[in-house]
């Protein structure tokens, strides 16, 4: 789309405040990118400094956009990131904690290691915790405010992924409804996405692909919904309209991403097909 069609665009979060972890790769920085175009100023928080700080230079730093460092496992990390936002741009409207690891690719309960479950969780449901935390201390004054997450289809179905970030993601998923229950006293609304699988270097690394278009194909094959690919932008656009006003009555839900892929259960498909050969 040209510069001229950008502005022609209704900008949905204009005067919106937006801190997004994970901020500098995959979903985040797609989020990040639209939420810009959509007017919002965005601070991304994240580990990777020099992403971070070249994702700023791309997109116009220091406004509308800037970076902080922040390890989500540390809570002195995360506050800071969200006092910044309130000290840098006057208020917090929206916190969407997106960071999240894979861990080791082991599925065996027996091999898995101790250490690296304690990590999965430590990034995926300590990290999101510590945001929804000082997110809502400075929402709850606001009387308003939304608090995102990345969940996955993980949370919903069982496909064949480490036992740590299966039970991560439904601690995710559990996070939103108890949170949601008791920050909706202060206008405050809380959500979780959950895509299906995409080509981000979360899922690239552990297998040491550097090829996007063979990862693609892969998890097009394993996709319910054909013809097209899920893709971080199309996340972004979930987390755009949860974060719009659009969204303003919507409060608790898991929203699937995933092209009618959690809805799925091929087993019983094939029993009656193997039945029909007998
Ligand atoms: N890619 C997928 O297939 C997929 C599917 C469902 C859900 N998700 C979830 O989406 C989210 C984003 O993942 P992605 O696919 O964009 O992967 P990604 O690797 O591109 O991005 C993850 C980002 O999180 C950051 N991060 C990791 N640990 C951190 C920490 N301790 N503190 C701060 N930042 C940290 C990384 O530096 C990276 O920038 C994750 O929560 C992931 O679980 C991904």
């Amino acid at each position: 789309m040209s510069n001229n069609a950008d502005s022609l665009v209704a900008k949905r979060l204009e005067g919106k405040v937006a801190l997004i972890t994970g901020g500098v790769s995959g979903i985040g920085k797609s989020t990040a990118k639209l939420f810009v175009k959509h007017g919002a100023k965005v601070l991304i928080a994240d580990v990777q400094d020099e992403l971070g700080h070249s994702l700023c230079t791309e997109l116009g730093t220091p406004d509308p956009i800037s970076y902080i460092h922040c390890d989500v496992t540390s809570e002195t990390d995360v506050e800071n990131a969200v006092d910044f936002a309130v000290s840098n741009y006057g208020k917090l409207d929206i916190i969407f904690n997106n960071a999240g690891v894979a861990g080791e690719f082991e599925l065996r309960a027996i091999a898995t290691d101790l250490e690296n479950f304690k990590k999965v969780l430590d990034v995926n449901v300590v990290g999101g915790f510590l945001g929804a935390k000082h997110a809502a201390r400075v929402m709850i004054p606001a009387k308003k405010g939304c608090i995102l997450f990345t969940c996955s289809i993980a949370s919903l179905v069982c496909v064949g992924i480490p036992h740590a970030y299966t039970a991560s993601k439904h601690a995710v998923a559990g996070l939103t409804k108890s949170l949601s229950v008791e920050l909706g006293e202060y206008g405050i609304r809380v959500n979780c996405i959950s895509p299906h699988a995409i080509a981000t270097p979360m899922i690239l690394k552990p297998f040491g692909l550097s090829d996007k278009t063979k990862a693609e194909e892969a998890i097009s094959t394993t996709a319910v919904l054909k013809g097209t690919m899920l893709e971080p932008e199309d996340v972004a656009q979930a987390a755009l309209f949860l974060a719009s006003d659009e969204a303003k009555y919507l409060s608790g839900v898991n929203l699937p991403v995933d092209g009618g892929f959690s809805l799925n259960n091929p087993t019983w498909k094939k029993g009656l097909e193997e039945l029909a050969q007998c």
